[in-house]
């Protein structure tokens, strides 16, 4: 069949034509297809009736058990039914966290440890108890190692201008790899700029992963700071941190672990781990955006000069100098996202709640059924690593399709599927060039997605390839 449009002759292959979204026809290039979707009108809304429940759920997955308790997803996006798998840019938030928010603002809303009457001793209250949480949801041995940020981005600088401008000096090494995120590499730029410490960067395998051998081989007496990730937020894969944190303590140098996709989807135990700073965003783990966490040993943050001044970080101020408040107080300057770390404490006793051994489980079924299912599409190339027994992938998958670029692939799954997904450099953009490409497609998985959502966006995206093919 052949069609027209504001002049274009278009071939269309085998779609059924249905209604042009206004979106669709503004694009002379989107054309609205009909497919048959998933439809998760017949879930019920379980998630809420308690987790003791969980054994009369029978053979329904996280994903349709927790679904209900996220309003967002139950919704049409243009004239189709939600798909969301744009989890690793920023996660869904359940009721519960929306409810702590609406709350603070509604009943307790007030300046924290300044005010002596009882809302402001409330607010303190809630965002200290807040900062308890975090600190028992990554096992770290006090609160007061917790500080609070506005994102996992505003921690690394933190460390970079705190602890890094203070400690590195001409010579100094600092290693990363190729696949970290640009807000854990720029900052470290900034840094050896100014001091002459120098950046060493590890690149992957033939596996598609950071050369593990060869970041062990590079520790020498100069190397004073390792910052890597604990999962890539484009390969899917797990860096052995524990042995990273390890080999670099053997030479005496601290460890940054940025762990912004694995604190959300894994146990995270920073003792076990034994490491020197570790950061992680609200944002992505059901909490509020606006607010992230930098965990320090308490040894090491309370020797670390202020990143910011004013406000609550002080002790005394006189016309000529300062004296500095202990941590986490000394990093905190300004009145702090207050409601943000109270939503933030909502969504880590919402995950705990749930058991993030079990999300971790069901991400890693979820993950393999995704990279499977993948691998069924023609043409289709995944970055990462290849899941086995035993190499686990994160629930995501970054690709590339031959010959369509990754915002039409991005473009046409949301338009004419409502299915969200990422494309672009993700962040990475010296991984992508390592790679040889300059972008790639994303879909990324959160335990309220379930293998239907699977389902609906590999159908989606044979749709989508055998629309552009049919133009060549
Ligand atoms: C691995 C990784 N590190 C750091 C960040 C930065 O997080 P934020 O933008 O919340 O500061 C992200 C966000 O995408 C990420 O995936």
């Amino acid at each position: 069949m052949m069609m027209m449009m504001d002049g274009v002759v278009f071939k269309i292959p085998s779609f059924k034509f249905l209604n042009p979204s206004p979106a669709a026809s503004r694009s002379p290039a989107i054309i609205r297809c009909g497919l048959p979707r998933f439809s998760c009108s017949s879930i019920p809304a379980l998630a809420t009736t308690g987790r003791e429940g969980d054994q009369a759920l029978g053979s329904l997955s996280l994903g349709h058990i927790t679904r209900p308790d996220f309003p967002i997803l139950h919704q049409e996006i243009n004239g189709s039914k939600l798909v969301y798998l744009d989890n690793a840019a920023t996660s869904q938030k359940p009721i519960s966290v929306l409810k702590a928010l609406q709350n603070y603002y509604e009943t307790y809303n007030s300046n924290v440890h300044r005010g002596i009457h009882y809302l402001s001793a409330k607010a303190t209250d809630e965002y200290e108890l807040a900062r308890k949480k975090v600190a028992a949801f990554i096992n770290a041995s006090e609160s007061r190692e917790i500080v609070f940020t506005r994102n996992a981005t505003e921690a690394i600088n933190l460390v970079a201008y705190s602890w890094g401008l203070a400690n590195l000096k001409s010579g100094d090494e600092v290693i990363l790899t190729v696949a970290e995120h640009h807000s854990a590499i720029v900052p470290w730029q900034i840094v050896s700029q100014r001091t002459g410490a120098v950046l060493k960067f590890v690149t992957l395998n033939e596996n598609e992963v950071p050369d593990i051998q060869k970041l062990k081989e590079i520790f020498s007496k100069k190397t004073k700071l390792v910052v890597v990730h604990h999962i890539s937020n484009v390969l899917a894969s797990f860096l052995p941190v524990e042995d990273i944190i390890q080999w670099a303590h053997v030479v005496g140098a601290k460890v940054l672990i940025d762990a912004c996709q694995s604190v959300p989807h894994m146990v995270v135990d920073v003792q076990r781990l034994d490491t020197d700073f570790l950061v992680a965003s609200s944002h992505k783990m059901c909490g509020p955006t606006g607010i992230g966490f930098l965990y320090g040993k308490s040894d090491l943050l309370s020797t670390m000069p202020p990143f910011l001044g004013g406000g609550e970080m002080i002790s005394d101020v006189f016309l000529d100098h300062s004296t500095y408040a202990d941590p986490p107080s000394r990093f905190e300057a300004g009145t702090p996202a207050i409601g943000e770390a109270i939503g933030l404490g909502a969504a880590i006793d919402y995950l705990s709640g749930i058991g993030m051994q079990k999300i971790h489980d069901y991400e890693i079924e979820l993950a393999n059924y995704l990279y499977e299912s993948l691998c069924t599409v023609p043409n289709v190339h995944i970055y990462g690593p290849k899941p086995s027994e035993t190499v686990h992938r994160a629930a995501l998958c970054s690709f590339n399709v031959e010959n369509i670029h990754p915002t039409d692939i991005a473009t046409f799954l949301d338009q004419q599927h409502g299915v969200a997904i990422r494309s672009g450099h993700h962040c990475a953009q010296p991984l992508h060039r390592h790679l040889g490409v300059n972008a790639s497609a994303r879909a990324s998985l959160y335990f309220y997605n379930t293998k239907e959502d699977v389902d609906a966006f590999i159908q989606a995206l044979n749709d989508t390839i055998s629309f552009f093919n049919s133009f060549k």
